[in-house]
């Protein structure tokens, strides 16, 4: 059985930017509204940005699609969906500092596609508006969130937006990017700041490529690892001996035949499951594990009863 450890000292608690990555439809926007509510229970003013423009992280709230405006999901958890030519006109505005430059530059037929021609612009408009509200104070100098969640593109690994800051502080020249830039990169190598939460399924291809993930993440981009988590986790019904007996078993027309293939399919599914985790386990030695919802899955009830994992 699957149940929710204790959550006084989660590692999410302490770190102002979470980085919710995996790959396409393993649960990324519904463990990021999770840990979005489970912080906020503790107290923590949360922000989560989604990068998808057919975002569905607001159904897990029950509330109306998310804009290019902060709007309230949650009592504690704001929500914002950056359009990445709004973010990127706003970015460039702030680095122009003047109306008439920024028209210019993006008004002008001939000049329109320059920022967009930088390589990674477009995603570091996104990805920088979420770390700009992560490091945002308010008028008496205290952080206006207290966590800001990311919710990642499916693309590849989803690795790739996390390049940007990278590329961008190695290949942009001093200025205003390159500085921001160097700082989002600062921040979300630190692990008492920042963190990558990694999201899998209990299943041989997603392993193998969280696997792949984990790797690139510790070796090639130096992030930390902040929690996996491993989503819709099969209750265990069977032992391992009774799963081999399961699968001996032939099960013929005879009265039970259809039971006794459902209970081989399950044991099928629960070994697989098993070794997932097993070789899961072999980068991280406690993942949470999400149980697989049996009721609907996408709304605030659901993601409620996910919240108490983290
Ligand atoms: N633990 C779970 N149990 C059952 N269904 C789930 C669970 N987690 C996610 N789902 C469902 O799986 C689908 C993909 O989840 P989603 O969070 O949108 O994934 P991603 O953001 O990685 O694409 C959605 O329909 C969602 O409601
Ligand atoms: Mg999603």
């Amino acid at each position: 059985m699957v149940s929710p450890s204790p959550t006084t000292s989660s590692p999410l608690d302490s770190r102002r930017f979470l980085f919710v990555t995996g790959k396409g439809g393993v649960g990324k926007t519904t463990t990021t509204a999770a840990i979005a509510l489970a912080l906020a229970a503790r107290g923590r003013k949360v922000l989560v940005v989604s990068s998808d423009a057919k975002e569905r992280l607001s159904e897990l709230f029950d509330a109306p699609p998310l804009g290019p405006e902060l709007s309230q999901l949650a009592p504690n958890v704001q929500g914002v969906r950056p359009e990445p030519a709004k973010a990127l006109r706003e970015y460039g505005a702030m680095i122009l500092k003047s109306r008439l430059l920024t028209e210019a530059v993006f008004d002008s037929k001939y000049t329109r596609g320059f920022f967009a021609g930088v390589p990674g612009m477009s995603e570091w408009a996104v990805l920088g508006k979420a770390w700009f509200h992560a490091t945002e104070t308010d008028d008496a100098g205290r952080p206006r969130f207290d966590t800001v969640l990311f919710d990642a593109p499916a693309t590849g690994h989803g690795l790739d937006m996390l390049r940007v800051p990278k590329i961008l502080v190695e290949l942009t020249p001093p200025g205003v990017l390159r500085r921001d830039a160097e700082a989002a990169w600062t921040m979300f190598r630190d692990p008492a700041q920042s963190g990558v939460v990694v999201v899998t399924l209990p299943e041989d291809m997603p392993t193998n490529e969280t696997l792949e993930l984990v790797h690139a993440l510790e070796h090639e981009l130096g992030l930390p690892l902040a929690r996996l988590v491993v989503n819709a986790v099969l209750t265990q019904l069977f032992s391992v001996e009774e799963r081999a007996r399961l699968l001996e078993a032939r099960p013929s027309a005879a009265p039970g035949g259809e039971a006794l293939r459902a209970g081989a399919r399950r044991a099928i599914r629960e070994a697989i499951q098993q070794e997932a985790l097993q070789r899961l386990r072999g980068v991280s030695a406690a993942p949470v594990l999400l149980p697989r919802l049996l009721g609907e899955s996408a709304n605030l009830a659901a993601a409620r009863q996910l919240a108490h994992y983290f």
